[in-house]
């Protein structure tokens, strides 16, 4: 049963910049929605109602955005914009909030450790908002929850990228065991196209085991000097069992401005 969800929200995001210097990336909205709002109803809809945050430095408005705003609920109840506030409501009511900084960038795998106080000593999902998918059916982390079930060990989520691309992400190989379901053998962060081992990347949706914590304490720094959750997942896979796992739906790179602006078009379309 995965009940907690882990948001590595610490980072700068300085491509976004000037946008991003006094609002967190994960604030910045598509549509009229946070993208981090996207991600904490992705994790309710597979059933998860903890969520964990780790923050960093001037990302207060997070904490304050999944709180009642007193002023703004007295000025607008029992008007006709009430239900511009039905939805963030419906969220603060279901799930739970907590939060920690990450005092230094050290890299995911270390954001995912700096969580390990909140997560505690049980299975837990990782979401990066950044990552933004959508699916008619079910949610990308409702059927990763599913997965774990049947096999309870660590699961990726993955897409086939163009082969120039693989600098951009973790990518692995592995055999296929089920259709859309690799056992991993290798993983690598960010190759260039002729070391990646395959074009199978990486997007920000994982289920992890809590044994992770004391691999990823014993993982040094990898690519770009940071501690990588990839080399600690091989780790993983190469004691264990890591899948990797290409979900149904479609996701937009929202730490890109492309893919921010392809994913504004997607949820605008669909409004309509
Ligand atoms: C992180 C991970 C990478 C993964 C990516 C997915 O990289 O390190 O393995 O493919 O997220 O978005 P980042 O985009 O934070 O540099």
């Amino acid at each position: 049963m995965i009940r907690k969800c882990l948001f590595p929200a610490a980072g700068y995001g300085t491509r976004f910049l000037p946008a991003t210097k006094a609002t967190p990336k994960e604030m910045l909205p598509v549509l009229t929605k946070p993208l981090i709002q996207y991600g904490v109803e992705e994790a309710i809809e597979a059933g998860i109602d903890t969520m964990a945050i780790v923050t960093g430095r001037g990302k207060r408005a997070i904490e304050d955005h999944f709180d009642i705003s007193y002023e703004l609920e007295h000025q607008i109840k029992g008007t006709n914009k009430e239900h511009y506030l039905h939805d963030i409501r419906e969220v603060i009511e279901n799930c739970t909030f907590s939060y920690t900084r990450q005092t230094q960038m050290k890299g995911l795998g270390h954001a995912i450790l700096t969580g390990q106080t909140l997560i505690g000593n049980e299975p837990f999902a990782v979401l990066l908002a950044d990552d933004l998918c959508d699916n008619e059916g079910n949610a990308v982390l409702k059927q990763m929850v599913d997965l774990y079930e049947k096999y309870q060990c660590c699961i990726v989520a993955i897409e086939e990228v163009p082969k120039e691309h693989t600098n951009k992400y973790g990518v692995i190989s592995g055999n296929e065991i089920e259709e859309g379901i690799f056992m991993i053998d290798n993983m690598v962060e960010k190759p260039e196209p002729e070391d990646a081992p395959s074009n199978l990347a990486i997007i920000g949706r994982y289920i992890l085991t809590p044994d992770i914590f004391d691999i990823i304490k014993d993982t040094n720094p990898g690519k770009g000097g940071e501690i990588q959750i990839t080399d600690a997942l091989l780790t993983q896979a190469k004691k264990a069992m890591v899948l990797g796992f290409k979900f149904k739906g479609v996701r937009f790179d929202c730490g890109s401005i492309d893919g921010f602006v392809e994913a504004t078009n997607h949820f605008y379309n669909k409004s309509k």
